[in-house]
């Protein structure tokens, strides 16, 4: 394994103009994150924690400061460079699933494979729909499937490309309790398997514990960082 973290964030600014004036939305964010590692984000709500994920997932430009991927500096890449860096190397699930409405199941899991030149796109989006149990419901559109198997469905999609990065927003935050414990089971199996970088958003101490690290923001800061298990 390299040494190269999988994420490293350097003193990064985020500011929005708003109707009330410029808003400070994050403050000078400092991070580093192996490969391999499960990092939960908690914090009050406000505190900046989806700003801090938008600017990781390149969805949001920072104000300054320096994002590096893998080793990659993306911070100076165009909007193009961009979506193509995210389509190989970062997967995305959010609260509400963003599936697309008028595809199928199969389709939301095989069209971005397509779009990233990947061999047998249609296969390979059947065999990662099988691993979250989903094999029987391939052609099933979005708004026929519950919430779970929607997620399920995003989870799918995200690991498909096996990304370096892993980035998931309150996940399970949709979901009824059962359910959600099904799907987070999943998401911590799936990056098991695939030993990429998970970042999991969650209110739910539970859940942060769970993860190798816990990371405090707030007020657009870092206030602490706990490694929950001994390097090895
Ligand atoms: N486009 C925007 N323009 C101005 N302010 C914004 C914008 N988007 C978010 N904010 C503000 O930035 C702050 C951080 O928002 P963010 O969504 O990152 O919080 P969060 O920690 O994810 O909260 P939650 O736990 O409720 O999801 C909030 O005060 C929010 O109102
Ligand atoms: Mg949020």
């Amino acid at each position: 394994m390299s040494d190269t973290p999988a994420l490293r964030l350097e003193n990064i600014h985020l500011k929005l103009a708003s109707h009330g004036g410029d808003v400070n939305i994050l403050r000078g964010i400092n991070l580093e994150i192996m490969r391999g590692e499960t990092v939960a984000i908690v914090g009050p709500s406000g505190s900046g924690k989806s700003s801090m994920m938008m600017v990781i997932a390149g969805l949001e430009r920072a104000t300054s400061g320096r994002v590096e991927i893998a080793g990659q500096d993306v911070t100076a890449y165009s909007e193009d460079e961009l979506a193509l860096f995210r389509r190989d190397h970062v997967g995305i699930v959010f609260q509400d699933f963003h599936l697309v409405p008028t595809m199928s199941a199969l389709e939301n899991v095989a069209v971005p494979l397509e779009f990233s030149g990947i061999a047998n796109p249609f296969e390979k989006a059947r065999a990662q729909l099988e691993t979250v149990g989903l094999g029987h419901r391939l052609e099933h559109y979005p708004s026929q499937l519950s919430g779970g198997e929607q997620q399920r469905v995003a989870l799918a999609r995200a690991f498909a490309t096996n990304p370096t990065l892993l980035l998931a927003d309150e996940p399970t935050g949709n979901l009824d309790g059962e359910t959600g414990r099904k799907v987070m089971e999943l998401l911590f199996s799936r990056h098991k398997a695939q030993n990429n970088t998970l970042l999991l958003i969650t209110h739910d101490p539970k859940l942060a514990e769970k993860c190798d690290r816990i990371i405090e923001v707030k007020d657009g800061l870092i206030q602490s960082s706990e490694l929950k298990v001994a390097a090895s």
